[in-house]
């Protein structure tokens, strides 16, 4: 039995949209993290996961750990008992700690795995209402984008439910898609610098409850470019997104989650002739994107890569 999901990319919104503003992502396909689930002859959930070195019996892991919990979460859930014989093969092709949501896509593609092999048919709602817990464990306060967009795979337009961020077995309110009205081509760059997206969360948090009300309003502002931007996407004017990323970058900037090295490759890119570049996801690391005509994006992704990129991705929004 194997399942499989894609990694994800935030267009625009990030960190706002913690805060009850839209946000606008994609999944991005290139990548992906994918689980096989087999019968075993030995006593025991055994799990293998070369990519980190892992190769275990569950019950050795700490229960905190993020696969142990999405497997012990799942068994409880279904009341499987007594637990059965298996061996987990995870794999995954997304970078940890990117921005790409490696975390998200291993908890859907492995729940999906489970409830295929064990018989227990879960909904797409119900496979991201169970990820949202997941992720609750290991990012605090996140807004539920990274395991929506991986849940469904396809493009989301996100604004984060506050009191029950979605109901078991309803297709939660605040998700829809957006209709891309021309495809456009978008190029990813990754530092290479894991960083852990509740470390960014968290310090933003922390500005937050210092000033309100200055932070109120830059999250409006940062609402006001999401909107905008899905007008442009849903009528087709793609090449307007570019500024807005722009605009989008120095509001992240403003809450402290660039670097250095984001600002590089944001810089490489826009010299190189992209439209416009920021960071996406949680920052401090991780990757950004940058907005090309598409004749130019192999020069782009050049560029990127001589100022520093580790990788780098061009894929199609459409
Ligand atoms: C992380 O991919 C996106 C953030 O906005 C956090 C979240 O939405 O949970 C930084």
């Amino acid at each position: 039995m194997k399942a499989s999901a894609p990694g994800k990319i935030i267009l625009f919104g990030e960190h706002a949209v913690v805060y009850g503003r839209p946000a606008l992502a994609i999944p991005v396909t290139q990548v992906h993290a994918d689980v096989e689930i087999l019968d075993s002859s030995r006593a025991g959930i055994w799990i293998q996961a070369p990519d980190v070195n892992l190769h275990v019996e569950l019950n050795t892991l700490p229960s905190d750990h993020p696969l142990a919990a999405v497997i012990h979460n799942f068994l409880f859930l279904f009341r499987v008992t007594p637990f059965p014989n298996l061996e987990i093969k995870i794999s995954s092709t997304i970078p940890v700690a990117s921005g790409l949501g490696s975390g998200a896509a291993v908890t859907v593609a492995l729940t999906r795995a489970l409830s295929s092999f064990l018989a227990r048919p879960m909904p797409d709602e119900e496979v991201n209402a169970f990820a949202y817990e997941i992720e609750k464990l290991h990012h605090g306060t996140p807004s539920g984008i990274d395991n929506t967009v991986v849940t469904y795979a396809m493009p989301v337009y996100f604004v984060k439910q506050f009191s029950s961020p979605f109901g078991r077995g309803t297709r939660g309110e605040g998700i829809e898609t957006f209709r891309v009205g021309t495809p456009f081509t978008i190029v990813i760059g990754d530092t290479g610098i894991s960083a852990p997206t509740k470390e960014s969360v968290g310090d933003v948090r922390k500005l937050w409850e210092a000033d309100k009300t200055k932070w109120e309003n830059v999250f409006d502002r940062v609402g006001k470019i999401v909107e905008e931007a899905r007008k442009n996407i849903e009528s087709g004017k793609w090449e307007l997104l570019g500024e807005l990323m722009d605009q989008n970058h120095n509001l992240l900037q403003e809450m402290t989650v660039s670097s250095p090295e984001l600002d590089r490759l944001v810089s490489a890119a826009r010299s190189a002739g992209a439209l416009g570049a920021k960071l996406s996801g949680g920052g401090r690391g991780g990757n950004m994107i940058a907005l090309v005509n598409v004749n130019l994006a192999e020069l782009v992704a050049q560029s990127m890569l001589e100022a520093g990129a580790q990788r780098v991705i061009i894929t199609q929004v459409s």
